[in-house]
């Protein structure tokens, strides 16, 4: 199986978890956009669910396929969230906000009874911070927040540059949120609550990348086939 491979077979797997009926979050990046197709598929052979897109990336998808959809103030309690992470550590804390879509993905599960997080392996990690955190921030002194940041986490022992998030053309890459994003290179998150405590802390910082008790199931598949992790 190669990558896209898994990541499909990761997201049909996850259709386990969706019953008729169901309040679903639909996560963004390129693993929830296979889970959003292949709802799709069930949706045109008659499933009848209900969904609150994370991001206006999926909303034009889930719209093109025909999938319901509603928003958390219409429906503020969601059954089952199903999203993809950039890094997954064993006990299921997660670093979220790759693809720029952080903040409404937290809020979206945090609304949900369960977060579904589907991967191929390479996301699957001992450790969190090889992959640089995301940090959402207003762009409102962007860079005394930025030195803010990067003392907070030395403060948590992860030390490494917070750098802006900018796009081909060399603009601030702006989220859905109208925010700018900081991208946090520490290599290694040795205590990924102490940090969040601390990030949050700062003023400017809208939310964070570190997803913690948020997800209760990881879908990761490999070459060898998928497995099912429960948060312990
Ligand atoms: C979007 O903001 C992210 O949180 C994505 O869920 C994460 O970046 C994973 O994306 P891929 O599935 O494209 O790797």
């Amino acid at each position: 199986m190669d990558v896209e491979a898994q990541k499909r077979a990761a997201a049909e797997r996850a259709l386990e978890f969706v019953q008729p009926g169901m309040r679903l979050g639909l996560g963004t990046g390129s693993t929830a956009a296979h889970f959003v197709a292949v709802l799709g598929e069930r949706v045109r052979a008659g499933l009848e669910v209900i969904a609150v897109p994370t991001s206006e990336a999926t909303r034009s998808q889930a719209e093109r396929l025909g999938i319901a959809l509603t928003t958390l103030d219409d429906t503020p309690q969601l059954d089952v969230t199903v999203d993809g992470a950039d890094e997954i550590a064993p006990d299921l804390t997660l670093i979220k906000g790759g693809g720029g879509a952080l903040l409404r993905e937290k809020i979206v599960a945090s609304a949900s009874t369960r977060m579904v997080v589907i991967a191929d392996q390479s996301k699957w990690v001992e450790v969190l911070g090889r992959f640089p955190l995301p940090i959402e921030i207003v762009p409102f002194g962007a860079t005394v927040t930025q030195r803010a940041v990067e003392a907070a986490a030395a403060a948590a022992g992860c030390r490494g540059p917070a750098v802006l998030r900018k796009t081909a053309s060399g603009h601030p890459f702006v989220t859905d949120g109208g925010h700018w994003l900081l991208d946090a290179r520490l290599q290694r998150i040795g205590d990924p609550r102490d940090l969040a405590g601390r990030l949050a802390a700062v003023p400017g910082v809208v939310e964070h990348g570190l997803f913690i008790a948020l997800a209760r199931t990881a879908i990761v598949a490999g070459p060898a086939g998928v497995r099912v992790v429960e948060r312990p």
